[in-house]
This record gives C-alpha cells, sequence and structure tokens, in this order.
C-alpha cells in the first residue's frame, strides 16, 4: 500500500479544536447559547422580540434608548458567538426597518462599539453572517429529540414567518450534513486519496441534494423570501441603497463596506472545493476567496490548509487508475448536480418572484446578495454561479485507457 506523504498530514490530524470543528456537526455551532449574563440583558430582550419591533417600527426608537455596554464580561467562544449573532440581528432590523429605500446610515454607538470589539475578539466583522443566522442561530423544541426540521427553531428571527425559519434551518441541515463528511476527512487524514473514500464524498454529496437542499420549496415561499426576509441578510458593500457603505458611531469616522449574509460564506463548500482542487478563477474566485474573511478564522485556515495540500487531480492524473478516476468523477458530478439545483433555485426565488415583483412595480435593486447585483434581473448572480458551476464540471477527468496493472493507494 503506497500512500502520499503530505507536509500537512499532522496538520490535519491535530485535534478538531484546532479548525474550531466538532466530530458531530462540523462547522455548525454545537449547542448554541441562548442567555447572556444579566447586564446584556436589553440586547436579548430585544432580539428576541425582533420581529414584532421591526413590524411596528420601534426598533429604532429603542436603540437609540439603548446603553453603551462594555462587552468585557462575556468570557467564553459562546457567548461571544450569541453576543455576535444578537448584535447581528439588531444591527440588521435597524438598518432595514423602514424598507430597502430608506435605509439607516449610521449605526448608533450603543451597537456600533461593543458589536465591533465582539467581532474583533472572534475575528468576524461586525456584520450578520452565515456563521451566525445559520450556524449559531439553532435550538431544539424537545431537547432530547433529534436534529431534525420538525423538532428544531431558531433563536432569532426576521420578519417572514415560517419562510425565515424555514430558510436558515434548511441551510443549516445542509451545512450540517456537509460538514459531517468534512470531519472524517481531518479524522483520518487525506481519506479522500483513497478510492472508496471518492466514493462515500460522492454518495454524500447526492444525498445532501436530495434529501436535505430539497426541503427547500416546502419550507421557503418565494414571495416571503423575496418581499420580505431577503432585505434583512442585505449588507453594505455594492448596494446601491448604501453606496458609501454604513457609518459605525464611535468606532471611525469613515462608513464601512461590508457584504450581506450569503452561504458562499459557508466553509463546508468550500472545503469540498479545496478537497477536489476545484479552482475558481478570475473575479468568481476573487468573490468566494473574499467570503472566506466572513468565516470564522479557523475555519477559514482549515480551507486553506487543505488548499495547499499537494494537488489531489495531479496525483490522480499520475496514476493510472480508472477506478480512482470514476470515483473522483462521481464527486465531481454530484458537485455539479449540488450546484445545478441550487440555480435553479436561486431562478425561482431570486429571479421568477424579482421579475413579479417588478411587474407589480417594486424594482429587483440587487440588495439581498452579497454580488453587485446591477445587471438586470440578477443576470450578474447568474454568470456567477454558472461560471462556478461550469469550473466544476471542468474538474472532470477525461478516461484514459486503462492499465493492466490497477494501482491501490
Ligand atoms: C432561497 C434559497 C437560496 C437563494 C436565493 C440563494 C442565492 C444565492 C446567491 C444569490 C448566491 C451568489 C452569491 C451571493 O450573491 O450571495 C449564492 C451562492 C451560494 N449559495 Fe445560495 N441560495 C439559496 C440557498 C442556498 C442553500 C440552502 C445553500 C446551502 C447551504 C446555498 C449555498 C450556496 C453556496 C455554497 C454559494 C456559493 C457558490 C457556490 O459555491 O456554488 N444556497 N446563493
Ligand atoms: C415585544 O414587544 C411588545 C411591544 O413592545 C410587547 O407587547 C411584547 O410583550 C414583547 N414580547 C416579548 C417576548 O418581549
Ligand atoms: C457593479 O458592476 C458594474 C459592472 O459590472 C459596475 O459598472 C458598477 O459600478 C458596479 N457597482 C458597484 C456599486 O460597485
Ligand atoms: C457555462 O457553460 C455553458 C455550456 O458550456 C456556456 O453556454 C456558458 O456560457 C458558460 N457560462 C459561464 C458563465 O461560464
Amino acid at each position: 500500500v503506497e500512500h502520499m506523504e503530505t507536509n500537512s498530514r499532522e496538520t490535519l490530524q491535530a485535534d478538531f479544536d484546532t479548525f474550531d470543528i466538532s466530530e458531530e456537526l462540523g462547522f455548525v455551532l454545537e449547542e448554541p447559547l441562548t442567555h447572556l449574563p444579566d447586564y446584556y440583558r436589553v440586547w436579548l430582550d430585544l432580539a428576541n422580540n425582533l420581529t414584532h419591533l421591526i413590524e411596528s417600527r420601534k426598533l429604532r426608537d429603542l436603540v437609540h434608548n439603548m446603553p453603551v455596554l462594555s462587552p468585557d464580561l462575556l468570557t467564553n467562544h459562546r457567548e461571544l458567538r450569541l453576543a455576535h449573532l444578537s448584535l447581528g440581528f439588531i444591527s440588521m432590523g435597524y438598518v432595514w426597518q423602514e424598507g430597502q429605500h430608506a435605509p439607516a446610515q449610521i449605526l448608533p454607538k450603543a451597537l456600533a462599539w461593543p458589536y465591533w470589539l465582539v467581532s474583533r475578539r472572534l475575528g468576524l466583522p461586525p456584520i450578520l453572517t452565515y456563521a451566525d443566522s445559520v450556524l449559531a442561530n439553532w435550538k431544539l423544541r424537545d431537547p432530547t429529540g433529534d436534529m431534525e426540521i420538525r423538532n428544531m427553531d431558531l433563536i432569532f428571527s426576521f420578519p417572514g414567518g415560517e419562510s425565515c425559519r424555514g430558510f436558515f434551518l434548511v441551510s443549516l441541515l445542509v451545512e450540517m450534513a456537509a460538514s459531517s463528511g468534512i470531519a472524517v476527512s481531518i479524522q483520518y487524514s487525506l481519506p479522500l486519496f483513497h478510492v472508496s473514500c471518492f466514493w462515500s464524498y460522492s454518495l454524500l454529496l447526492s444525498v445532501i441534494r436530495k434529501t436535505k437542499f430539497v426541503l427547500f420549496p416546502d419550507h421557503v415561499e418565494p414571495t416571503a423570501f423575496h418581499g420580505t426576509l431577503r432585505i434583512f441578510v442585505s449588507g453594505w458593500k455594492d448596494n446601491p441603497m448604501l453606496p458609501r457603505g454604513l457609518l459605525y458611531e464611535g468606532v471611525s469616522s469613515e462608513p464601512i463596506l461590508l457584504s450581506g449574509g450569503s452561504a458562499a460564506q459557508s466553509s463546508a463548500i468550500q472545503c469540498f472545493d479545496a478537497l477536489l482542487c476545484i479552482q475558481h478563477e478570475d473575479e468568481t474566485g476573487a468573490f468566494l476567496t473574499r467570503m472566506r474573511d466572513y468565516m470564522p478564522p479557523a475555519h477559514r485556515q482549515l480551507i486553506e490548509t487543505l488548499s495547499i495540500c499537494p494537488s489531489l487531480r495531479d496525483f490522480i492524473l499520475s496514476r493510472s487508475s480508472s477506478d480512482l478516476c470514476q470515483a473522483y468523477n462521481s464527486c465531481i458530478s454530484a458537485l455539479v448536480d449540488l450546484r445545478c439545483y441550487h440555480l435553479n433555485t436561486v431562478t425561482k426565488y431570486v429571479i421568477v418572484a424579482g421579475n413579479h415583483a417588478r411587474s407589480m412595480g417594486c424594482p429587483l435593486r440587487g440588495v439581498g446578495t452579497a454580488l453587485n447585483n446591477t445587471g438586470t434581473g440578477g443576470s450578474n448572480i447568474m454568470v456567477f454561479l454558472k461560471s462556478v458551476r461550469n469550473t466544476t464540471q471542468k474538474a472532470l477527468i477525461l478516461e484514459r485507457p486503462s492499465t493492466s496493472r490497477e494501482t491501490e493507494i
């Protein structure tokens, strides 16, 4: 049995702690807290009642009366994550309370200053990220029950009712399924170099599509998503409604540009790209790399560690094993299928719902996406997603004539 030695082997074998990964849940935060020390009660009171406060347009006034709290009493990772999550929800609600045409230009100091400090301690940007709204925003209805959608709830919600719940929870289930595979690959250090591991990854990717992603239409309604929820995950970078960004009062004298939350910030999917040596190029690649700044640093570190591993594809190309090629290709195909399915979902939820909204006199102005979406009808989104899918497809290894001796590694 031949092994491929790598410099990063030891790094990969190191504790899950190094990359802040749970053996069971991958990148998902285990048992997120729902309470903070009493000193922070005002944050949780607002965040817990956010939907009501946005709909009744009381949130901004309440924020203006908020005391400036010091984050120094937050002592551990899970407390910091809950603080980041709650300040994120309140900030998004504050900025977008009056709708997409009247965003707040300034985030008051009582939000901006502690949010900035908490963000710095976590290595996350001071905006609601996927790591907040999806990975750290869940709880079980029955704590002894399973992590299945019927037994799960969000900690904090935006307007949009069941569609908001479905949007974040289905993303969580996809992420959980995907990152359990990542956890396994770290545990056994590069098992992907073995034929059977490729097969299990390709199975995993198709299971994600067939059993998790398909839950979307049952739980998320296109008009609720497009008309109500989407605005609240919008950021202030490449957003024509906030072209200069948002001013964080008491933190900086210039506005700051930050992208809104997007599953493009999912570490799991980027890990699959890294493991399979799929390299997205040009603007597409630059955008995905930039999204890593919105991931917890340990997760970003893992993607970067996997990306500098010796190229798996080159290794496969250097063998003449058709088994290995087939197994690798089946992974690529499963990832292409997943991305095609995602493209169809985006068409339904962004493009079709957007055209519908426009025909009702409500223009789609490129908000609710981390990409610069100034092309009509979200054309930049579609070009981006098609380019990601095309690059994935191009990773397929064309079968060569097989040799008599199949190499087992
Ligand atoms: C209503 C459902 C969804 C919509 C409308 C949607 C929309 C989008 C958009 C517009 C982008 C482009 C980047 C951006 O502008 O933020 C994107 C990228 C992405 N989305 Fe979604 N998405 C949805 C559901 C999901 C789910 C459930 C997942 C799985 C966790 C997911 C995973 C991704 C990934 C990984 C990317 C980066 C591109 C790639 O790696 O293929 N999306 N999505
Ligand atoms: C939310 O706010 C409303 C009005 O301010 C109040 O009636 C309601 O009791 C609050 N709910 C919670 C859970 O704090
Ligand atoms: C978005 O991209 C278009 C061209 O792709 C560019 O002309 C425009 O200035 C960009 N908008 C922003 C806000 O960056
Ligand atoms: C992706 O590939 C299809 C089919 O080969 C092609 O028509 C399309 O222009 C490509 N799109 C992008 C954005 O690369």
